[in-house]
């Protein structure tokens, strides 16, 4: 499989393929600041919710490695102020939060010296990042063994190596698995309007990784599953709450309900990560609204009329009755997820 790195820490600066450019060009680009970074997140230079959780962490070292304070109270100042900009970025993601947890945590504990501060925090990112990629992977090998020998397999979105550290990915990981482990399945890739993630990057890697694919605009997924054409639908997850309702791109509940109509199964595959026992339903999640360019707007040409009103949803709630099974890295969810998604979690 070919290497996909999304997010790095090269040489003290956070490396992020540019994914507005892609699949055009293949650019690298490097941020020294805290600032400059969460603008990369806001700006979706970087997304999807692992890769959006990893780029914090490595956030949080930035400011860290650069904070010019002399004492280690100082210090610590700059760092949870660094975790408190990065959490603005974006809500809907849990990983964010969930990653910019964890760096506090490291960041309050106690240290003999600003330098093993440093050094603490440091690990942490580079933790976070590592975990994510076997996550990935070992998520990406369960998932396989949903998906049949010759299965025409639906998603949405980019649930990819450009939605996490890199690699494999979650939804799409799954997908690889199952081509890696020569099975001759077709992906149906849809476009995902607005931001065209799907048409985007999505294609643009299982066109690296040569897996045969079509592309639909989300629209046709409604006639092609009608006529028998998609055996299974699988997706990620920005943020899966207790009782296993799952957000994710907009667009992602209508495939649900589908796929619940035709009776063909519709798979979540998502880390741990992103799997938020705080929040008790899908009711809880917040949305995001996005900028109404983003709709009114391709590539920076206006199609629709100025002065027209516009709503820009970001995500939705699939409820978890939709939901046939989550697969994590720990294994696979099944209903009631109440139950199963707390013991995965508990490490059970
Ligand atoms: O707005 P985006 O591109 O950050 O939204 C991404 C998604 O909805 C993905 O499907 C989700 O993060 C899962 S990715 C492993």
């Amino acid at each position: 499989m070919p290497t996909i790195r999304t997010v790095q820490w090269k040489s003290g600066e956070v490396v992020l393929i540019d994914q507005r450019v892609l699949p055009g060009k293949e650019i690298y680009r490097k941020y020294k600041t805290v600032e400059s970074l969460a603008k990369a997140i806001e700006t979706m230079v970087v997304r999807g919710a692992p890769a959006i959780g990893v780029a914090a962490a490595f956030g949080v070292r930035l400011a860290a490695e650069r904070s010019k304070a002399k004492d280690i109270e100082k210090l610590r100042k700059d760092i949870l102020s660094a975790a408190g900009r990065l959490a603005e970025t974006r809500p809907t993601a849990v990983n964010l939060f969930w990653a910019l947890d964890r760096m506090r945590k490291t960041a309050s504990s106690d240290f003999a010296t600003a330098k093993n501060l440093v050094k603490a925090v440091a690990a942490q990112a580079q933790a976070i990042y590592e975990e994510d990629l076997s996550a990935s992977r070992a998520l990406s090998e369960h998932g396989a063994n949903l998906i049949r020998q010759g299965a025409r397999v639906l998603t949405h979105c980019n649930a990819g190596a450009l939605a996490t550290a890199g690699d494999y990915g979650t939804a799409l990981g799954v997908l690889k698995a199952a081509h890696l482990q020569g099975k001759s399945i077709t992906v149906y890739a849809d476009e995902t309007r607005p931001f065209l993630q799907g048409a985007r990057l999505t294609a643009w890697e299982l066109r690296k990784e040569n897996i045969p694919a079509y592309l639909i605009t989300d629209s046709m997924a409604g006639h092609l599953i009608s006529r028998g054409d998609i055996d299974a639908i699988v997706v990620g997850a920005d943020r899966i709450a207790a009782n296993g309702d799952a957000a994710n791109k907009i667009g992602t509940y209508t495939l649900s309900v589908l796929a619940k109509e035709h009776g063909i199964p519709f798979y979540i595959a998502a880390p741990l990560s992103t799997v938020d026992l705080n929040t008790p339903t899908g009711k809880e999640i917040p949305i995001e609204e996005r900028h109404e360019g983003e709709v009114t707007h391709v590539h920076g040409k206006r199609l629709a009329p100025k002065g027209m009103r516009v709503r820009n949803p970001a995500f939705d709630v699939t409820p978890a009755a939709n939901i046939a099974a989550i697969v994590t890295e720990a294994g696979i969810a099944r209903a009631p997820y109440t139950e199963s998604l707390r013991k995965l979690k508990e490490g059970k």
